[in-house]
C-alpha cells in the first residue's frame, strides 16, 4: 500500500484550513483576502491531492460541496423544538397593538426593546452542528417534522461545514441554528438562463427556484444552484454561551461563521421599528434578494420565555408584511421597443395596477419565444410581478379568464422606428433592427453613454436625450460635448439654470477612467465587468486599438465572442470618427494611480448613507485607486465605515463592532484631497 508522505498530509491540511478561512471571509464576511484566481488554484490543488490520495478523504473538506449520491426519497426528522410560524401584521396599528399586548402580558408600562430583521422570502431550514461540525440539516416541513436535506445544504457555499473557532469561547457541544435559504436576483437570472439554454422550463420566481433546488433528491443538482443562506435564530442548544438577548445570539452566530443579514437593526423601540419598516420598504427594490416584510422580535430572551408561544407562533415576534409584489391585470396592447443594439423587445401595455406600492402600466415580454411559451395574447388577464428593481414582467396567463376574443401578437417584419427590415438570426431569440442609424438605437446608445457606470452625466436624462435627438441636436454621443448652452435653454422643461448645470455636468464628466470610457462606447458584449478587465489589461485606448483579436481573446475572462465584437467595433470607420470627435472636445482618459500613491493599501472600507458631494461609485473608485478595498457589509475586518446622511443598519453594526466611523471630510483628508468644487 502506498505510504502517504507527511508533507502531503501537511499540505492537504494547510489547504483545507486556508480554504475554510477564505470561504468564511468571502461568503460570510463579504471581505475576501485573495483573488478568485488564487482561491481556484488552491481548490484545484486540494482536489488533485485528494484524488491522488483517496485515504485522505474527509467529508468536511472544502472540496466536498459537489453533492452526494441521489436519494429515492427524503427521510423525515422531528425538530427538537418545533419550527413555528409568525403572526402577520399589515398596518402600523397592528404593530402598536402587538407592542401593547406584549407589555400587557409582561405587566409593564416600560418600553420594550426589539430587534428587527428583514423577512427573507425563501425557505426555513434547521442545521445541527455537533462539536463544531455540520451533522444534519432539515426543512421546516409541518413545523414538527422536517425532511432531512443534509447533503443538499452542504452544497451551499455560505453554509460553513465547520464552525469558526475564534479561540474566544468553547465550540458548542450541540447547536441547532435556523435560517432562510434563498436565491438572489442575479442567481435567479443566471439559473433561468441556464434552464432555458437546456430547454427546461424557467422558474417563476426566486423563491420557487430555491424551493426546487433545495428539495432535490440528487444533491449534485443542488450543488449547481446559486443557493445562499442567512441565519436568524437558534433552536435547541447545548452550549455555555449564556445568551441574554436575541441580538447577542445573532452576533454569536456571526462569530461562529454563520452569516447574519446586514440589515438587522438591534435594540429599537416599537416606534423606531415602525420607522425602519418604512425605510426597508423603500429600500426593498434595491436589495439583491427578495424580502416580503420585516420581523419584529422582543430582544430580551428572558422576556421571550415569559411571553412563550401559542401552538402556531411565538407571542414575542410578529411579521410586518410588505404589500404584495404580484397582481393580476389585463394586457391592453403589445408594442415593440428598439434597444441600443437594435434588439426589438415586445412590451405589454397593462391596465394600470398597484404592485408592491408602485403603479405598473407596462411589463417586458422579453422576446417572441417568451410570448409563445407563456402564450400571452392581447386582452388576456395575467399575473404580473415586480422583483427587486427590475422591470415588471408577466408571470403567467390566467387561462380561466379567457373569453375567446383575445388576439395573438406577431413580431413586426419592419423596425417600428426606422422601417428597415428586421432580422432574427438562427439560434438567437432576439429579433434585431440592423440599421445602425436607426434613431431608436441612437437614443438608447446616448442614454447608455451618459449613464451612471459610463460618463455619468447628471441631468442628461432619458426624456432630454429623446428631445435632443428628435430636434437633431445629437446625432452621435460625441455631439454631447458640442452642445450649445443657449440652444439647450430653449428646450422643453429647461431653464437657464438647468442648462448651465447640464453644461457643467458635461464638462465634469470629461475626465474619465478608461474602463468607464470603454463601457460607455456600448460595444456589444462589453459590460462594466468586461470593460474593467480590458482596461486593466491594456491600460490605454491606443494599446487596445493596436491589439489583435488573438491578444484580446488571451485575456482571462474575455472569450472569442467579446474579442471579435471589440475588434469589429474599432474596425468600423464611423466608430473611429465618433471617438476622435470625443477627443476633439478635451475628453481625457485618466490613468491608473501610481504605486506610491497607494495610501490606503489593504484598508477595508464600508460605505453607507448619502455623502455630501460624492456618489458611492466615486468614493469606491477613490478607495480602490489608493489601494484600499470596499466591502458591502461591516465585519470585524472593516477598518473604516464612511457614513453619510441616513446611514442605516451598517452604522449600528459598525458601532456594535467598534469599527472607526468617519464622515466625508475625514475620508477626503485621509486621501489628502480637497472638498470637490
Ligand atoms: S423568525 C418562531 N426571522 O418566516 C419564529 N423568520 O412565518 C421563527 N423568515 O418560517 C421565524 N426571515 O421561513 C424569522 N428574519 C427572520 C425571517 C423569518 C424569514 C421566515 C421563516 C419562517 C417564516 C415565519
Amino acid at each position: 500500500m502506498k505510504q502517504i508522505d507527511t508533507d502531503i498530509v501537511n499540505r492537504v491540511n494547510a489547504l483545507r484550513k486556508a480554504l475554510h478561512r477564505h470561504n468564511h471571509l468571502y461568503y460570510v464576511l463579504d471581505n475576501p483576502e485573495v483573488s478568485d484566481a488564487e482561491y481556484d488554484r488552491m481548490m484545484r490543488e486540494l482536489t488533485a491531492l485528494e484524488e491522488a490520495w483517496p485515504k485522505l478523504y474527509d467529508p468536511d473538506s472544502p472540496t466536498s460541496r459537489v453533492g452526494a449520491p441521489p436519494l429515492s426519497e427524503f427521510e423525515t426528522i422531528a425538530h427538537s423544538i418545533p419550527m413555528l410560524s409568525l403572526g402577520n401584521a399589515f398596518a402600523d396599528s397592528e404593530i402598536i397593538d402587538f407592542d401593547r399586548r406584549v407589555r400587557k402580558i409582561l405587566r409593564t408600562v416600560d418600553k420594550i426593546l426589539y430587534t428587527v430583521e428583514p423577512k427573507l422570502d425563501g425557505l426555513a431550514v434547521e442545521l445541527v452542528y455537533e462539536n463544531g461540525k455540520l451533522i444534519a440539516a432539515s426543512t421546516r416541513g409541518d413545523g414538527i417534522n422536517g425532511e432531512v436535506i443534509t447533503a443538499n445544504v452542504r452544497t451551499i457555499r455560505s453554509v460553513p461545514l465547520l464552525l469558526q473557532d475564534t479561540g474566544k469561547r468553547n465550540i458548542p457541544l450541540r447547536l441547532e441554528v435556523r435560517g432562510e435559504v434563498f436565491i438572489s436576483h442575479e442567481g435567479f437570472r443566471c439559473l433561468n438562463e441556464e434552464q432555458l439554454s437546456q430547454k427546461l422550463p424557467p422558474f417563476a420566481n426566486p423563491r420557487n427556484a430555491a424551493a426546487g433546488s433545495l428539495r432535490q433528491l440528487d444533491s449534485s443538482i443542488t450543488a449547481k444552484r446559486p443557493l445562499e443562506i442567512f441565519f436568524y435564530g437558534v433552536g435547541d442548544e447545548f452550549t455555555d454561551l449564556e445568551l441574554k438577548s436575541h441580538w447577542e445570539t445573532l452576533q454569536t452566530l456571526q462569530e461562529l461563521g454563520l452569516r447574519i443579514n446586514p440589515l438587522i437593526r438591534p435594540e429599537v423601540t416599537i416606534e423606531e421599528a415602525v420607522d425602519y419598516y418604512k425605510e426597508l420598504e423603500g429600500k426593498r427594490h434595491l436589495l439583491p434578494y427578495d424580502i416580503d416584510g420585516m420581523v419584529i422580535k422582543v430582544d430580551n430572551l428572558s422576556l421571550q420565555a415569559k411571553l412563550a408561544t401559542t401552538s402556531r407562533s411565538p407571542r414575542w415576534a410578529i411579521a410586518y408584511k410588505f404589500k404584495a409584489m404580484q397582481e393580476t391585470t389585463r394586457v391592453l396592447n403589445i408594442d415593440v421597443q428598439v434597444g441600443r443594439t437594435g434588439v426589438l423587445t415586445p412590451v405589454a401595455h397593462l391596465q394600470p395596477v398597484s404592485v408592491g406600492g408602485a403603479m405598473v402600466k407596462r411589463a417586458t415580454l422579453h422576446n417572441e419565444d417568451e410570448i409563445g411559451r407563456k402564450d400571452i395574447r392581447i386582452g388576456d388577464t395575467v399575473l404580473v410581478q415586480r422583483a427587486g428593481d427590475v422591470i415588471p414582467e408577466v408571470v403567467k396567463v390566467i387561462e380561466s379568464k379567457r373569453t375567446g376574443l383575445e388576439k395573438t401578437f406577431r413580431m413586426p417584419l419592419n423596425c417600428p422606428v426606422c422601417g428597415s427590415t428586421v432580422i432574427r438570426a438562427k439560434g438567437e431569440t432576439a429579433t434585431r433592427c440592423i440599421n445602425s442609424t436607426c434613431l431608436a438605437q441612437l437614443k438608447e446608445r446616448i442614454k447608455h453613454f451618459s449613464s451612471k457606470g459610463a460618463f455619468d452625466i447628471d441631468g442628461l436624462g432619458d426624456k432630454l436625450v429623446e428631445q435632443l435627438v428628435d430636434k437633431g441636436m445629437l446625432a452621435s454621443y460625441a455631439d454631447i460635448f458640442h452642445l450649445d448652452e443657449v440652444k439647450i435653454q430653449g428646450l422643453e422643461r429647461m431653464g437657464a439654470i438647468s442648462a448651465e448645470k447640464l453644461v457643467l455636468a458635461i464638462e465634469k464628466s470629461k475626465n474619465i477612467k478608461f474602463s468607464r470610457f470603454l463601457y460607455a462606447l456600448g460595444i456589444r458584449h462589453v459590460g462594466e465587468h468586461v470593460a474593467k478587465i480590458l482596461a486593466e489589461e491594456f491600460k490605454s485606448l491606443d494599446n487596445l486599438l493596436a491589439a489583435t483579436k488573438e491578444q484580446i481573446e488571451a485575456v482571462e475572462g474575455v472569450g472569442s465572442v467579446i474579442a471579435e465584437s471589440v475588434v469589429n467595433f474599432f474596425k468600423q470607420n464611423t466608430n473611429r470618427e465618433v471617438i476622435s470627435r470625443i477627443f476633439d472636445s478635451n475628453v481625457c482618459i485618466l490613468f491608473q494611480t501610481h504605486e506610491k500613491e497607494k495610501t490606503l493599501e489593504n484598508k477595508v472600507f464600508v460605505l453607507t448613507g448619502t455623502l455630501e458631494d460624492l456618489t458611492r461609485d466615486q468614493a469606491k473608485e477613490m478607495i480602490e485607486a489608493a489601494g484600499g478595498k470596499v466591502s458591502g457589509s461591516v465585519s470585524r475586518k472593516t477598518d473604516y465605515l464612511v457614513a453619510g446622511s441616513s446611514p442605516g443598519s451598517k452604522l449600528d453594526m459598525a458601532k456594535a463592532l467598534g469599527v472607526e466611523i468617519i464622515d466625508q471630510a475625514a475620508f477626503l483628508k485621509m486621501l489628502s484631497l480637497p472638498k470637490p468644487q
